[in-house]
């Protein structure tokens, strides 16, 4: 299965996040627009591991989220990734304990030998990808200022049933009780 662990939205805030992605079309942005239900920050991508090992990825997580205390989350700006003259465009997140959990997950999956990242954590909420679009357009796009408390962090499965990508939540786990 292929797992990925991240902080998952309550619906106003996803029903936020859909009212931009429909600014960014009025724009002229194109693409793939990543479904409401979808929408989520990654905070660490597992990739493919075996369900036997599931029970030990959750407890994991439970521990490093156990450390970090819960944090208020708030939208940035717009911006995009280029990879391969592929575009994928994001709405860019700050939290004061955003970074913590990241790095906190990332080395308690890698006590279980998953690589760590290398690239420093970018958090960023993926809106749109194959997308067509420049910096001008999406600096003409209005930012809603979007927030929400984290408490938890969940693990996910990423599926594709008859060909639609859908992302099942397996675990969620509380933040920060053990930290003074
Ligand atoms: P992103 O969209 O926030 O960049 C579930 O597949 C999530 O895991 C994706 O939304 C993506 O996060 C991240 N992801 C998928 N494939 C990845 C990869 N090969 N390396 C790093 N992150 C990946």
């Amino acid at each position: 299965m292929r797992i990925f662990t991240a902080i998952a939205f309550d619906s106003r805030v996803k029903d936020q996040l859909s009212e931009l992605c429909e600014s960014l079309r009025r724009a002229g942005v194109t693409g793939s627009f990543t479904p409401a239900e979808n929408l989520h920050l990654t905070l660490k991508f597992l990739g493919e591991v075996s369900s036997e090992n599931i029970s030990k990825i959750k407890a994991a997580l439970k521990s490093a989220a156990l450390t970090v205390n819960p944090f208020s989350l708030s939208s940035k700006e717009c911006g995009y990734f280029s990879n391969r003259g592929e575009k994928t465009v994001w709405l860019g997140m700050t939290g004061s304990g955003l970074s913590d959990l990241a790095n906190t997950v990332d080395l308690a999956f890698s006590q279980l030998g998953f690589e760590t990242e290398k690239r420093s954590f970018t958090p960023h909420i993926t809106l749109v990808r194959k997308a067509h679009c420049d910096a001008t357009l999406l600096s003409e796009v209005n930012i809603p200022h979007i927030e929400q408390t984290v408490s938890c962090a969940t693990l996910f499965e990423s599926r594709r049933d008859a060909g639609r990508l859908w992302y099942k939540p397996l675990f969620t786990t509380e933040l920060g009780t053990t930290k003074p």
